[in-house]
């Protein structure tokens, strides 16, 4: 369990009291009470409130607030305000914005215009943590800390002095010599030798492309400074308040840092999961960040926010219609969430954001979606067994910062623009194709398993392997010392394992492998890659079975790269069937212990890859379940009991067959037999009774 918040889902969202007069408040709770809200996130952007000038702490409001919410039996999570300093802040210290690749200092009006290593800015957040943690302890109202907002939103680089510095002192903890340094990065190309510390600058934006192995480091420098920079935070407040859980609220955009940095050091891992209601496809979208948060800790997670229904920031913001705010709140407790939370509580008169829904519209309690908001905060009570089960996955996909960071760099490879026109700049990285993305490939994969309704857990390389049966390795561009013996390991036990074109091109420091790419993986996969020939825009080439195989076809299309490869110990089951490779094998099995090794050449279609993974599903004796389209299943347990989470993302009222058995409806009670009719947006909660 999260907290022990009652009744155990919890249910709320940000709230910002701040923004509305103290009458306001009375009727707040008296609203909140309606809808069974049982925890609000409060504080998150009220720094300035809390300290008007550098030595006074004026926290009476704050705490009218909490007491108010503790004499209702509202649980507060409770925001460390640091995600937006005030001005007096920011114009006392010089060194707090900031500074864009362009060389520009950011201005100050909007929140997160702070350097991550300012020195002056990481003091002051250690102040007012403490400050706070030792005015808060004890409260009835405290039952989660959450420090910041979204690390990285807005300000994911900088290029100032201070990150200059910062980056040569880890670059002498990481290299130890120059010398090192200088042959990791392989600055004997272009006379960019250097022969002093201090004359490594950032990499900003130069004449062309620029070193890699740079670019990438920087990345690596900058993604471990936001993991110390929660630490600043959070050792404070843990010293003071040992027994409150702490989080921080990560968007759904995990390429900014590395995410895994953080996994042994959360109590509860928070989403913030904002899908666009215009693309049915959303659900799909969804599923994936769910499945990332869940397996970051392998236990229950939190939704820190959603919409109650449109937000601003897409080009077009629809609303979400009636029932689809309640399905995808359904959709994150079935994928592992323990938790209901929105972006905000009521929503704003004024400032940045008044054309963002809010679970108080503008419109007040008489609105469809403070009614919708409000019968679903009463629907949670028959679910709250579903708190603390987990969803059990027998296939992992692996998720790489530093594979995601090579190939999609963050310096830019050039972009394709919705009308498929590709732009190319003078400082993009030079690179094979713009064509590929890393995180696409990811998304293509998980989608194959979950279109079959199979639960995915995303997972770090490091991530223990063996409690999967199924390893997906995408575009995994760099590999790292260790990860082939994790590999050999895996698959010699019976587990299989996938990955596809332009992996292993790159070891840790961005250095090629030599002699056939897939480096250390050539033994596993049984296979060498020669070169590799990236495809034009509508570029198409074919994928031949080499003989029959069960549940396949006899050809399938495939697109974006192609990989000249041979196999040593692999055998081919299919080749190209066009261009000066036709014949060479695209995709290979390799036999290793009791287990195997699968090598895709290319990115197939998706009928190939709906029979591909059905293949390896039942190799390995997983079930996947047949349903119709727009159907999604997804069972959570503990103990062998089972919730089975029926959710129909459909436009019309769908039947599905159910297993042997009687089946109730935890949100109905109804039992249900054979058959279970989803209504348009329809939820169902089953448990097998017999
Ligand atoms: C999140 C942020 C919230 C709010 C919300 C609007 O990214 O954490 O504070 O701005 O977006 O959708």
């Amino acid at each position: 369990m999260i907290t022990n918040t009652a009744p155990n889902i919890i249910f709320g969202g940000d709230y910002f009291p701040e923004q509305w007069p103290e009458e306001t408040w009375k009727e707040d709770i008296r609203l909140m009470k309606q809808a069974k809200v049982n925890m609000v996130s409060i504080g998150i952007f009220a720094w300035a409130l809390l300290q008007p000038d550098e030595d006074t702490f004026t926290f009476g409001w704050l705490d009218r607030i909490m007491d108010m919410l503790a004499d209702n039996g509202i649980d507060v999570c409770l925001g460390t305000a640091t995600a937006a300093q005030p001005n007096w802040l920011t114009q006392k210290y010089d060194d707090i914005l900031f500074v864009r690749e362009s060389g520009e200092r950011v201005a100050c009006g909007s929140r997160q215009t702070y350097c991550i290593n300012s020195p002056s800015y990481r003091k002051a957040i250690r102040r007012l943590a403490k400050e706070m943690a030792l005015h808060y302890k004890g409260h009835r109202a405290l039952k989660l800390w959450h420090i910041n907002n979204e690390y990285a939103n807005k300000n994911s680089m900088c290029f100032c002095k201070n990150c200059e510095k910062g980056f040569q002192k880890w670059l002498k903890a990481k290299y130890k010599t120059l010398d090192n340094l200088n042959e990791c990065w392989g600055t004997v190309y272009w006379s960019e030798k250097y022969f002093d510390w201090d004359q490594i600058n950032t990499p900003r934006a130069s004449a062309g492309g620029r070193n890699a192995t740079k670019l990438l480091d920087y990345k690596r420098f900058l993604s471990e400074s936001f993991f110390s920079l929660y630490m600043e935070e959070r050792s404070v407040i843990r010293e003071i308040t040992p027994d409150i859980p702490i989080t921080t609220n990560f968007e759904s955009d995990w390429s900014k840092f590395d995410h895994f940095l953080f996994k042994d050091h959360l109590d509860v891992a928070s989403l913030n999961f904002y899908p666009d209601p215009g693309n049915p496809d959303s659900y799909k979208w969804a599923a994936l960040r769910h499945a990332m948060m869940r397996s970051l800790l392998g236990k229950p997670f939190m939704v820190m926010e959603q919409a109650p229904s449109q937000v601003d920031w897409y080009p077009v913001n629809t609303t979400k219609p009636p029932g689809v705010m309640r399905l995808w709140s359904y959709q994150a407790l079935a994928h592992g969430s323990d938790s209901i939370m929105f972006f905000q509580w009521r929503a704003s008169k004024k400032g940045t954001e008044k054309y963002h829904s809010g679970m108080v519209p503008h419109y007040g309690e008489n609105s469809r979606v403070f009614k919708e908001i409000r019968a679903l905060g009463n629907e949670l009570k028959k679910v709250k067994n579903v708190a603390g089960t987990t969803v059990e996955s027998k296939v992992a996909i692996l998720l790489d910062n530093d594979s995601w960071w090579s190939v999609d760099s963050p310096y830019g490879h050039g972009t394709k623009s919705l009308d498929n026109e590709v732009f190319w700049s003078a400082n993009s990285q030079p690179f094979p194709t713009v064509l590929v993305s890393y995180f696409s490939e990811l998304e293509y994969y998980f989608n194959a398993f979950h279109d079959l309704n199979v639960p995915v857990d995303v997972i770090g390389i490091d991530y223990d392997f063996s409690k999967y049966k199924i390893v997906v390795a995408p575009l995994l561009h760099m590999v790292k010392p260790g990860f082939k013996e994790s590999v050999e390991k895996f698959v010699g036990n019976g587990g299989t394992f996938i990955t596809t074109y332009f992996t292993g091109f790159i070891d840790e420091h961005v250095g090629v492998f030599l002699g056939g790419y897939l480096g250390p993986l050539k033994d596993v996969l049984g296979v060498e890659v020669e070169e590799y020939d990236p495809l034009p825009l509508e570029g198409k080439n074919v994928i031949k079975m080499a003989a029959e195989l069960d549940g396949f076809k006899k050809e399938y299309g495939c697109t974006v790269w192609c990989d000249v490869i041979h196999t040593t110990t692999a055998k081919t089951l299919a080749t190209f069937g066009e261009d000066y490779y036709a014949g060479f094998p695209c995709f290979t099995e390799n036999q290793l212990g009791s287990g195997k090794a699968y090598y895709l050449a290319t990115r197939p279609d998706e009928e190939f890859m709906r029979a591909f993974v059905r293949k390896i599903l039942a190799d390995q004796g997983i079930r996947a379940p047949q349903l119709p389209e727009g159907i999604e299943l997804v069972t959570r347990s503990k103990n062998r009991k089972n919730f089975d989470f029926y959710l129909n993302h459909g436009d019309t009222e769908t039947e599905v067959k159910l297993a042997e058995g009687k089946h109730e409806d935890l949100l109905t009670g109804t039992i249900h037999e054979g058959t279970l009719t989803l209504a348009r947006y329809g939820v169902s909660i089953l448990r097998k009774t017999t």
